[in-house]
């Protein structure tokens, strides 16, 4: 039997075709090897967001290179989005690569394994969907569903539509199908991934009823799919965050009470010469539209520091949003210029990397004070918790997740995968800590007995 090794980098999307990644070789006959050394097939999904991305995985990729002249008969495979934004050029760069594939040719994978082909092949049409392969997940009760795939956006300084094409949504019925699959198999919580959700369904045809698809109405159809108890998704855009999907996570029971929604800059100017289509005043004016319906949501974000031409009143612009709406979360980057994107060609007014780290470090600490004082709303109340495993600073405790996509820590009783309650005590900016209702959970396990001793005593 062959033995394969697999490294993810980057996004849930990654994460999403990596799984399925797992699923194709197993479905082609190879097992998963503990370690790289043991594997006859070493692969990597990669990512390209950031400089900091390619350089960690390239020391990954020298450790496979060295393999390889231990071991000959190794096969090295690399695929995602640093793959796809190289081509052909890394097998000149890295002659011991043998096979290359964009995100659009993961399937490809497979014919390459069982050709009798002994030369180096590259796969990058965009074409396919990853959501069509077999699935390994990772953890059996959360899964992902890939709504669409590509970009349509043009943000000056991200790779992203280049490694991932153009937008391309799937079927709403496809999608329904999918997820009731997943529920039939013990999923109770999905979370969509596209790099626009709230765009998803505009290039579909339209319905025999005239309408066009929509993300709102998917939510609704995904809603009603008996067994799935949480949806979440990421990422939306703020261009396209309409009312009917905020009103769907008031309306309905399994949308989650979290809306990630990126600002990149609190500064219009900025945000203009990010390509993003918004100013502040219609960010804010939609951060406005999901309090009214929304008031306990939790709200995060995404923010770059440091994009050219950012002045010290831009930045301050930022730090005031960011007071302004007082995210739950925030990831915060330093602008990294990368390889055929527009921001990358700018040569005037680039913020001094002293500068960036400064201002950095001034957006985490609001960021964080910020969330700090968010999350002390939850203190006192009790929240429904989906189990994820054991805590990771204490095997004692238990880990999960809020609705809110809090992390709590708490001491109880629940397994993986089960949903319970859990009065919180105490909160960081990061985590919650709390104790599970037992009482609660010993009345359910009566309840949900088919031989209720209560009664049987009766
Ligand atoms: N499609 C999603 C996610 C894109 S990548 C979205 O639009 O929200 C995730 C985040 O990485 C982006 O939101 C942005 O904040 C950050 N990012 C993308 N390109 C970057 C770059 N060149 N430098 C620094 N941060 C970047
Ligand atoms: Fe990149 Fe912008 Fe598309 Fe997000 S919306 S993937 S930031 S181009
Ligand atoms: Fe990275 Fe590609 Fe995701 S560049 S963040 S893996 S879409």
């Amino acid at each position: 039997m062959k033995r394969y090794h697999l490294t993810t980098f980057g996004c849930q999307m990654n994460e999403h075709d990596s799984e399925r990644m797992k699923g194709m070789l197993e479905s082609l006959g190879y097992v998963e090897a503990p370690e790289r050394d043991e594997a006859e097939l070493i692969l990597f999904n990669t990512c390209s967001i950031r400089e900091a991305a390619d350089s960690r995985f390239l020391t990954h990729l020298g450790e496979a290179r060295k393999l390889k002249r231990e071991r000959s008969e190794v096969v090295v495979g690399v695929g995602g989005c640093w793959a796809q934004s190289l081509k052909e050029e890394v097998f000149e760069r890295f002659p011991f690569v043998d096979v290359a594939f964009g995100p659009g040719q993961v399937h490809m994978l497979a014919e390459f394994l069982t050709s009798d082909s002994l030369s180096a092949q590259g796969y990058f049409e965009f074409e396919g969907f990853t959501g069509h392969l077999p699935s390994r997940r990772t953890r059996p009760f959360q899964g992902w569903l890939q709504i669409s795939v590509g970009c349509n956006c043009a943000c000056s300084y991200c790779i992203v539509p280049s490694t991932r094409g153009r937008e391309v949504s799937r079927p709403a019925g496809e999608l329904v199908e999918e997820v009731a699959a997943m529920a039939a198999d013990g999923v109770r919580e999905v979370t969509l991934l596209g790099q626009n959700v709230n765009s998803y369904g505009r290039d579909l045809p339209r319905g025999e009823d005239g309408q066009r698809a929509s993300f709102a109405g998917l939510l609704h159809k995904l809603d009603a799919v008996d067994g799935i108890e949480r949806i979440r998704y990421t990422s939306p855009h703020p261009k396209d965050m309409r009312e009917d999907v905020i009103r769907a996570h008031a309306e309905l029971a399994s949308v989650c009470e979290h809306i990630h929604l990126p600002l990149q800059s609190g500064s219009s100017r900025i945000l203009k010469a990010m390509r993003r289509t918004y100013d502040r005043s219609r960010y804010l004016d939609r951060v406005a539209m999901i309090r009214e319906h929304l008031p306990d949501v939790a709200i995060s974000t995404d923010i770059i520091v440091g994009f050219p031409g950012e002045s010290e009143e831009d930045f301050e612009q930022t730090l005031e949003v960011v007071e302004q709406v007082g995210y739950d979360s925030a990831f915060t980057f330093v602008f990294s210029p990368r390889r055929g994107t527009e921001a990358a060609t700018i040569t005037e007014d680039l913020v001094p990397h002293p500068v960036k780290s400064a201002r950095m470090e001034r957006l985490v600490e609001l960021v964080q004070r910020e969330a700090r004082a968010r999350s002390q709303r939850f203190v006192g109340r009790t929240l429904e918790v989906l189990v994820e495993g054991t805590s990771r600073n204490d095997p004692e405790r238990l880990r999960g997740r809020t609705s809110h996509n809090k992390v709590v820590n708490f001491t109880g009783l629940a397994a993986p995968g089960e949903l319970t309650d859990v009065r919180i005590d105490s909160a960081t900016s990061q985590t919650l800590a709390g104790e599970e209702l037992l009482r609660d959970r010993v009345t359910r396990a009566l309840r949900a007995s088919p031989n209720p001793p209560a009664r049987a005593a009766r």
